[in-house]
């Protein structure tokens, strides 16, 4: 049996008072529509499902993101946008003739594809099943109207809902499947007169009733995957929601979190055993945290791996994107340590206060402590890097890359000119500017030596001047 899914997304969410469209405004990182996508996704192949989003508020924008992540869904322009039925007959030219059609929501990002599988079961070719959740704060929502038998007889807009009928707590969540002919012909006889004079999907219900198909339900399995994005306010109580459940699963997984209220998760967060995580940490794209790793407080972490039993203390800054930043076993970081993309760390490493590392490979035990700058470099095993030192790796046009060889100790405040190199062993005396390669084993030295003026006396202020 085929499935199509039809994806709203064409409203301008005038509630949530932005020039950005609703459906783009980002949930753990993600534009709300990207989630109700992924869950679209795992409804099964990509082949054979055939999904189609509507677009049209801000319909550039929306296409191009729904182009990037998921190229196989097909977009239809709603102009204007005359309710949700009215964008439902948008998709209709592109539905097939049989098969179930699933119609979810893009302002209702967290819907659980295990929820939409069982209601497509429901209506198995043949109901109008509806996914319906009971709210004790209801407001805004459609009402599901039921008989004296219990059976769902139609959904009544909040704007159009009676006192006693906006007393009902069951609600409708947006999302329905219905056997997709039917469906087709059922908005396509929908009118708009209304509250706010559009055509309303919800109408279908009565229409099915009229029709002799039956309408069955299925209750979402709790509220935070079928609330919806319509204000500031409702987008952050749902990120929270979000955050609580992330932080309860890695909980779950053993992870420890010193606070699961101050965790956010904004991408994937894969933790070994024994991971330690404290107050407010962020972690972003795609990260990686092995066995025994500790996260300090305060700690902003995108696309990174951090190899077993790593440290990351409070207030360090870890970016990889675009080029994932490795730390390797057992190393230390910060705090106040700054990791760019391309920096990858073996071993031990000891990256300290105030370091950043942008697109360099720093071998097992190297050490920058303090203070200090490595960009596009090489540096060896157990490298010392010292306090206020720097790769000079900008030449105002082009990058230039700067090797310090195995056991190498750069002292305080040097320039390293790229391109250079600091050949093993060699000791570079502090405050020097190296523009030439440095010999291994040797100490070089340059700058100015240091001269003492016997007799010199300091300038004194002219009294008759003031
Ligand atoms: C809708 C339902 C309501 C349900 C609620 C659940 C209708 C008439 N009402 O109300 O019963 O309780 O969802 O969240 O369906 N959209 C379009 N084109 C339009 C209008 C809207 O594509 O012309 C899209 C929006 O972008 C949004 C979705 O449809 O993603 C829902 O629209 P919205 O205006 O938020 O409907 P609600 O008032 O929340
Ligand atoms: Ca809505």
């Amino acid at each position: 049996m085929s499935l199509s899914i039809v994806i709203m997304a064409a409203g301008k969410g005038t509630r949530m008072k932005s020039s950005l469209p609703k459906v783009l405004h980002r949930l753990a990182g993600q534009p709300l529509i990207g989630h109700v996508l992924g869950a679209a996704a795992q409804l099964g192949d990509r082949n054979t499902v055939h999904t189609v989003v509507i677009t049209g508020y801000g319909a550039a924008a929306v296409e191009a993101y729904v182009a990037q992540c998921a190229s196989t869904a097909h977009c239809v322009r709603q102009m204007p946008q005359l309710g949700t039925g009215h964008a439902v007959q948008q998709a209709v030219p592109l539905l097939p003739d049989s098969g179930t059609t699933l119609i979810l929501n893009g302002d209702v990002p967290l819907i659980r594809n295990e929820t939409a599988a069982a209601l497509v079961q429901a209506s198995n070719g043949r109901h109008l099943a509806l996914l319906t959740i009971p709210l004790d704060d209801a407001t805004g929502y459609g009402r599901i109207i039921r008989n004296a038998d219990g059976a769902i007889t139609g959904i009544v807009e909040h704007k159009d809902a009676s006192e006693d009928q906006r007393r009902i707590r069951e609600v409708y969540t947006g999302v329905m499947a219905a056997p997709t002919a039917w469906l087709k012909s059922a908005v396509m006889g929908l009118r708009n007169d209304n509250a706010q004079a559009e055509y309303y999907l919800t109408d279908v219900v009565a229409q099915a009733v009229r029709d002799g198909i039956s309408v069955v339900h299925t209750q979402a399995a709790n509220q935070t995957e079928v609330l919806g994005v319509n204000s500031p306010s409702q987008l952050a109580d749902l990120e929270r929601r979000c955050q609580q459940d992330r932080a309860q699963a890695l909980m779950e997984a053993g992870v420890r979190l010193a606070d699961p209220a101050r965790l956010d998760v904004r991408g994937q967060l894969r933790c070994g055993r024994d991971v330690e995580i404290d107050i407010n940490c962020l972690f972003e794209g795609d990260v990686q945290l092995g066995d025994g790793v500790r996260i300090g407080s305060h700690c902003v972490i995108r696309d990174a791996v951090i190899g077993n039993g790593a440290v990351i203390h409070p207030f360090s800054h870890i970016d990889g994107e675009g080029h994932p930043v490795r730390v390797g076993p057992d190393a230390r970081i910060g705090p106040y340590a700054r990791l760019r993309p391309g920096a990858e760390l073996g071993a031990e490493v000891h990256i300290g206060n105030f370091v950043e590392v942008k697109n360099s490979r720093l071998a097992q035990g190297a050490k920058a402590n303090h203070l200090a700058y490595l960009g596009d470099s090489t540096v060896g095993q157990r490298v010392n890097f010292g306090a206020g030192s720097i790769t000079a790796n900008y030449d105002g046009a082009h990058k230039h890359h700067t090797v310090i060889e195995d056991d190498a100790h750069v002292g305080s405040n040097c320039v390293l000119v790229a391109p250079v190199t600091i050949g093993a062993g060699a000791t570079i005396g502090a405050g020097s500017t190296i523009g030439k390669d440095a010999p291994a084993g040797q100490l070089t030295v340059a700058r100015a030596k240091q001269t003492s003026l016997t007799g010199w006396k300091r300038p004194l202020k002219n009294p008759t001047k003031g």
